[in-house]
């Protein structure tokens, strides 16, 4: 009923060259592939030959941030147009490290969250507690707060197209990932913060993946588990041979 999709965050990593070359890659090794959404969140530097390298094929292009006006005087920012005008698809918005090293408050994430809406891009709403929020039993109540501020004001048919990531700050690139059955417990916490929020028919509907040391040995455990519905994936998406194995465990 709900889409699985696996997105590859590449972070601050490759070229416009290296971009063309491991997509090119992927593109052959996902040829065929069906049943799950294959997603690449590039710099915005590669996103053009991104779009390009893939145009035809079963992957789509997310950029890692936007700025909340369509033009202006911001320097140095990127706006929706400007993604909508490349031929991007999804935006990968309130990453931890844009929380952390840049300050990110969920009222900023969810103007963010808006823009991308009403330009018809694919929102991925990052979310996710730290480890001492863990360990003093407040991932709960942080998760809450952030899906409840980062959605706020969006409307049911709004909320459907919007993408819900949990990556627990604590296992982003630590190589500690969540067991699939601690994971699933705070998915089905995060929908039932959904059904509050919208109505059980929508919170079905919406995709939430699990991100945090994702890998192609873990990956079909996690995804296995009912409420978990794809991955953003950062270290091993970065190579073509092993995200492939991350988006077959998904099938
Ligand atoms: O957005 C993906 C991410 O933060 C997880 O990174 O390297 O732990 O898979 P990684």
């Amino acid at each position: 009923m709900r889409k699985t999709i696996i997105a590859g965050n590449w972070k601050m990593n490759k070229t416009a060259k290296e971009t063309r070359a491991t997509l090119t890659e992927l593109r052959a090794l996902a040829d065929g592939i069906e049943g799950v959404e294959i997603v690449i969140g590039t710099p915005f530097t590669s996103l053009e030959s991104a779009v390009e390298t893939v145009k035809g094929s079963n992957i789509k292009i997310a950029a890692q941030n936007l700025y909340p006006k369509d033009s202006g005087a911001f320097t140095g920012e990127i706006s929706p147009v400007m993604l909508k005008d490349l031929g991007v698809e999804y935006v990968i918005l309130g990453h931890s490290e844009r929380r952390e090293y840049f300050n990110e408050s969920n009222e900023f994430i969810n103007s963010k969250v808006k823009a991308a809406l009403a330009h018809g891009l694919t929102p991925i709403l990052c979310i996710g507690e730290k480890l001492e929020d863990r360990e003093a039993g407040r991932t709960a109540e942080v998760n809450e707060k952030q899906i409840r501020e980062g959605l706020a004001g969006l409307t049911s048919e709004e909320a459907k197209k919007t993408v819900v990531a949990y990556e627990p700050i604590w296992a982003i690139g630590t190589g500690k990932t969540a067991t699939p059955e601690m994971a699933e417990a705070t998915h089905l916490e995060i929908r039932e913060v959904l059904v509050d929020m919208f109505d059980r028919e929508i919170a079905e509907e919406m995709t939430i993946q699990y991100g945090g040391s994702m890998n192609a040995k873990n990956a079909k455990d996690l995804m296995a588990q009912k409420d978990i519905d794809g991955g953003l994936v950062g270290g091993a998406s970065l190579e073509a041979s092993s995200f492939i194995e991350v988006i077959k465990a998904g099938l």
